[in-house]
């Protein structure tokens, strides 16, 4: 790590005076993350089927605004101009997903040719301008055929995704080495299936578990196929949105509120991945809610199949007390001994604190609890309220202090010995935030859904220098 820490030139040379000196190593990886219900748009073109989030999307109060994935970022027709964009930021890597009701609309049976080529053209044009595609296979938009045979919850679920993996990697995997397998399965079993603000809209913490059991298995079986398909090459990944988590106060009952929260958030994916276990503590916890009696023998053992590295998606921390609260809630019955607190500063336009600190904390604890595991920012980033000037321009000045606090959050922690390899923005657009539709912004290009108009933010201009100085 002997480049860290030590600027190749400090401030001299810098040609907009904000440069801190600070480098990170060569070879770094600098790149932006979207995903693919949430640019694409295209829904029922090419044989694209529904998937959980067009169906919850078209249901009435479930998006703010009745938003939907139909059109988005209309990313299926424009993917030339938005590889054009991440080629003037000079981006290493794009981290995009792949869309599985694009292709393999029933999620089960032969691919769909034209679904596959779009990727195909994808990769093809991201290698071409010199970026390295970062896959991820799946970003939360199931096919609707699967949520109607039971979903998550279902253990079959697990294993038409290994199929999905296996199509995936014949079909790409001459040209992508990066995979990840899945994008924050804690979202996908607890907000899907627990208090259903997210597809399908399941409020069951019994199935919330289930999910989330099925999740890690469907990534075991997928890290399996893909080294299976593609022995040499594969380098297998898993983004999870690990909770930084604080207590409100020092006391006991309040470490406790940590500890449980930390066993439903965090170490149901990190123990069953990393060391093929489940957390004691979380089956006792969870005892009124199952028996995991879906758990069968050889399923942790396939969950912890080794990857090459961890992904990692950081936006703020979350301060938790003893108490109680809301339900239903995505926390399977914590929520009855845990209350959730704000945490303080200031906030972005999801009203999320803006406190770098909990990445640090998350990459040093996993320095040391993970110590042989290389860690990937899969996302950072932040939603403000942009607008083009009528100059043309969108300043988002708020914007390029949270990502410079951040990245220098991140620069602390690899001196201070975790060893990450690569950071990845998000997000490349503004996109379709989830349950908050196309209200919150977080791209460092602005888009404009009524014309499709692309215009890069002053963040973009900074991301630029950022990553052409490779540091801050
Ligand atoms: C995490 C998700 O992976 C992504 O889809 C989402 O837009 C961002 N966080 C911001 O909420």
């Amino acid at each position: 790590m002997a480049v860290l820490g030590t600027p190749t030139g400090g401030t001299t040379g810098e040609t907009d005076g904000t440069s801190t000196g600070l480098r990170f190593p060569r070879g770094f990886r600098w790149g932006t993350a979207t995903a693919a219900y949430q640019i694409e748009g295209a829904a029922t073109e090419d044989g694209r089927t529904p998937s959980i989030w067009d169906t919850f999307s078209h249901t009435p109060g479930k998006v703010h605004h009745g938003d939907t994935g139909d059109i988005a970022a209309d990313h299926y027709h424009r993917m030339p101009e938005d590889i054009a964009l991440m080629r003037r930021l000079g981006v290493t890597d794009y981290r995009f997903s792949v869309a599985w009701p694009r292709v393999q609309p029933t999620g089960r049976g032969p691919a769909v040719q034209k679904g596959l080529d779009f990727y195909r053209r994808l990769v093809d044009e991201l290698v071409e301008a010199g970026i390295r595609p970062v896959a991820t296979l799946y970003h939360w938009d199931l096919p609707q055929e699967l949520e109607d045979a039971g979903g998550w919850p279902q253990r079959d679920t697990a294993r038409r995704f290994a199929e999905y993996a296996t199509l995936m990697a014949d079909a790409l995997g001459d040209r992508v080495a990066t995979w990840t397998t899945l994008n924050e399965p804690w979202c996908a079993a607890f907000l899907g299936y627990g208090n259903g603000v997210h597809a399908p809209g399941r409020t069951s913490a019994p199935d919330s578990l289930r999910a989330a059991h099925h999740l890690n298995l469907a990534h075991g079986w997928a890290v399996q196929a893909l080294r299976a398909a593609l022995p040499d090459t594969a380098e297998v990944s898993l983004t999870l949105n690990l909770h930084a988590l604080r207590p409100l106060t020092p006391s006991a009952a309040d470490e406790d509120a940590v500890r449980r929260i930390d066993a439903v958030a965090n170490r149901i994916f990190l123990d069953p991945v990393f060391h093929g276990r489940l957390p004691d503590d979380l089956v006792r916890d969870t005892e009124a809610v199952t028996d995991w009696s879906f758990v069968r023998d050889g399923d942790l053992a396939a969950t912890s199949a080794p990857i090459d590295s961890l992904g990692i998606n950081y936006y703020s921390p979350t301060v938790v007390a003893a108490g109680t609260s809301e339900s239903p809630s995505p926390w399977a019955g914590a929520e009855r001994h845990v209350a959730f607190h704000p945490a303080p500063g200031p906030r972005t336009a999801m009203d999320w604190p803006v406190d770098a600190g909990g990445l640090y904390e998350l990459l040093t604890r996993l320095r040391d609890e993970l110590p042989h595991v290389p860690l990937l920012i899969t996302e950072n980033g932040a939603a403000y309220d942009d607008y083009a000037d009528p100059s043309g321009q969108v300043r988002d000045p708020e914007r390029i202090a949270y990502l410079h606090e951040h990245l220098t959050a991140v620069h602390r922690a690899m001196e201070d010995g975790a060893d990450v390899r690569g950071y990845f923005l998000w997000s490349l657009l503004d996109n379709f935030e989830w349950a908050y539709g196309y209200g919150k912004r977080f791209g460092i290009v602005h888009v404009d859904f009524a014309t499709q108009r692309r215009t890069p933010k002053e963040s973009a201009a900074w991301y630029a220098r950022v990553i052409a100085r490779n540091g801050l």
